[in-house]
């Protein structure tokens, strides 16, 4: 392993975005690269210890490289920082949307977090992984909170099995909940509940969801109603209120607003019987993609909120909730890294040139959807001199199958292996087999071993749900 250098000695440009490898290893929402990323003497990315010439060779691409020492590391910053700056209990529990797996959860786990799953799926994968690590049933209804704006009978029902808390999203859910406790005499539901605190903050569209016309929650207007609908109905164990405000955030000062709305509608609750003992903030903490992205360090986004809830506690006369904090994206985020193949060029003169992947909007559908930006480096050749613009597109049949529009990277050829930054969030979770690609596979690295944590696609994997009807056999 050699020291990492920063600029290219033959050009004196930076080879590499800058921050894009740490020398005093920062938040890692800040980062570019996971934490670990280093340069070797065969001029290779190591992430993890791990060559990325020597895992794509071993693995296959395009592959999920997901660093272990970045993840629990966010972990670590999360949960000490509430310990650091909150003076009541806290809890942090991973949005587990951000990547579900069996793998994912066991890192997760093991940092003392707990888990909000969104559907019947999640709640099962997460179930699975804590019981096979040994965790009781007790720790496990402990450490899970199960969202969603509309959860079937079904997944109640599990929820209800588990024991976890339910962050109750609307009416019909709540009344739900009392019919399904008819049949559980002894059992007291924890729930928490949602509200849409009417909050705007500047992110996508799409991924904003706390301001007013929102899907998710209860509306304001609806509240005491709600708080009195519980107070009656004692199988309903109300423990607090959540409010999500949207994602990819780089301000503090929505979260430290919706601290203030949360604790008021605490002390309202309150005044309908209602304990009220936990305050859930949400997630939305965003990460750097790019260089021009400037993200607070996770330390900051928790000391900004931990103050936020005890000033506003303060001002309301109210004791200290037991605070929860659901992030994902920049949890694990910039924990990993997608590695492609280079494959075919096309040169428009004067115009464009593009490069292909052996990969795209199937693993990563967050540039067609979202138009996310990502960063980029050559991956086996890092001190290559950095003289192209190219377009890095995806393999699929569409014009808007792009990873990163106007790149600038040294020259590449056909196998070189292109490494984007900061894939760790909604990449896999959101993957598909558009076009019938099998998704990729991915692999935990830490301290130079490499572990397979999903198992790459087959064709027949791809054919496994498919029914040819007799009839049309001939
Ligand atoms: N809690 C709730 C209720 C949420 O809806 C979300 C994200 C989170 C927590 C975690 O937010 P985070 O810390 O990851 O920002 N697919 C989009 C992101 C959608 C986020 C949905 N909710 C993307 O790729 O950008």
């Amino acid at each position: 392993m050699i020291a990492t250098p920063t600029k290219n000695p033959h050009t004196g440009q930076d080879y590499l975005p800058k921050n894009a490898i740490n020398t005093k290893k920062p938040s890692p929402n800040q980062s570019l690269l996971p934490l670990t990323a280093n340069i070797n003497d065969r001029d290779h990315l190591e992430i993890g210890g791990c060559d990325i010439e020597t895992l794509v060779e071993q693995f296959g691409s395009p592959l999920y490289i997901l660093d272990e020492t970045t993840l629990r590391n966010a972990c670590s910053q999360y949960r000490d920082g509430f310990k650091t700056y909150y003076q009541g209990e806290s809890q942090v529990i991973y949005a587990s949307k951000a990547w579900s797996s069996l793998a994912v959860v066991g890192v997760i786990a093991t940092e003392d977090l707990g888990f909000d799953v969104v559907s019947g799926g999640e709640l099962y994968t997460t179930e699975k992984s804590l019981t096979q690590l040994g965790y009781s049933c007790q720790e496990i209804a402990q450490k899970i909170y199960f969202h969603g704006n509309n959860k079937s009978v079904a997944e109640l029902k599990q929820a209800l099995e588990v024991g976890c808390t339910i962050i109750v999203d609307n009416w019909l859910e709540l009344q739900t909940l009392v019919q399904l406790s008819q049949s559980l005499p002894d059992q007291s539901i924890p729930i928490l509940i949602r509200l849409t605190p009417g909050i705007e903050c500047h992110t996508h569209e799409y991924i904003r969801t706390g301001h007013l016309d929102s899907k998710f929650g209860f509306d304001p207007h609806q509240l005491e109603t709600v708080f009195a609908y519980i107070a009656e109905h004692k199988s309903l164990n109300c423990r607090g209120l959540h409010a999500h405000i949207g994602s990819q955030i780089f301000e503090k000062q929505p979260h430290q607003d919706l601290a203030g709305v949360l604790v008021e509608w605490l002390k309202i609750g309150q005044e309908y019987g209602l304990t009220l003992p936990e305050l859930n903030i949400g997630g939305g903490l965003g990460i750097r993609y790019t260089e021009e992205d400037d993200p607070p360090s996770i330390e900051e986004w928790v000391k900004a909120v931990s103050e936020a809830v005890m000033q506003a506690c303060q001002r309301s006369n109210i004791p200290l909730p037991k605070l929860i904090a659901e992030p994902g994206r920049s949890l694990i985020g910039s924990a990993c890294v997608t590695a492609y193949k280079v494959g075919s060029r096309k040169e428009i003169p004067e115009l464009r040139t593009y490069i292909a992947v052996d990969g795209g909007m199937s693993d990563n559908p967050r540039p067609i959807t979202y138009q996310s930006a990502y960063s980029v480096v050559l991956g086996n050749k890092m001190s290559a001199e950095i003289n192209e613009t190219v377009t890095v597109a995806g393999k699929h049949c569409e014009s808007g199958d792009i990873v990163i529009k106007d790149a600038r990277l040294p020259q590449t050829h056909p196998g070189d292996i292109l490494v984007i930054m900061g894939t760790g969030a909604y990449n896999y979770s959101m993957a598909s087999n558009y076009n019938r690609l099998p998704r990729p596979a991915a692999v935990l690295v830490n301290n130079g071993e490499a572990n397979l944590i999903l198992r790459r696609e087959t064709y027949d994997d791809l054919i496994r749900q498919d029914c040819l009807p007799e009839k049309l056999i001939p």
